[in-house]
């Protein structure tokens, strides 16, 4: 679980979506803040439990998500800019790209919606009509 009932991969790809939707209106790199938005919190652990390190998770997750995204993926600098700077401004330097900002932002947003369960059904079925599962 992520937040509140949604687990790390709805939110994940609410992220990914919301950030997808919002930078190809605004004529940025939507294939970049899509693939950034799914793979940054790729953290593979249950956060409310066990850790693989000692300090904050807000701290440290950005850079365990990169580790293990790198590792199966081929990322271009947006992606791992994307991936490293999402909590910021919990975590620094400042987020380098437009396409950095705008999934930092909609991880904020999607967190908040899911933590105080607002307009949880609807996201989900649209999503899953949206991608078919
Ligand atoms: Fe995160
Ligand atoms: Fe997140």
């Amino acid at each position: 679980m992520q937040h509140g009932k949604v687990t790390c991969l709805e939110h994940c790809l609410y992220v990914s979506y919301y950030s997808y939707l919002v930078c190809r209106r605004l004529g940025f790199d939507y294939r970049s803040a899509a693939r950034g938005g799914l793979l940054h919190d790729f953290f593979l652990y249950d956060w409310h439990k066990d850790k693989p390190y000692k300090g904050l998770h807000g701290l440290k997750h950005p850079y365990v998500a990169l580790e293990n995204a790198n590792k199966y993926f081929r990322l271009n600098k947006l992606e791992k800019d994307i991936i490293s700077k999402h909590m910021w401004p919990l975590t620094f330097p400042f987020p380098r790209y437009w396409e950095s900002l705008i999934v930092n932002f909609m991880d904020k947003c999607c967190a908040f919606k899911e933590t105080f369960s607002i307009g949880r059904g609807r996201s989900i079925i649209r999503l899953q009509s949206l991608l078919s599962i």
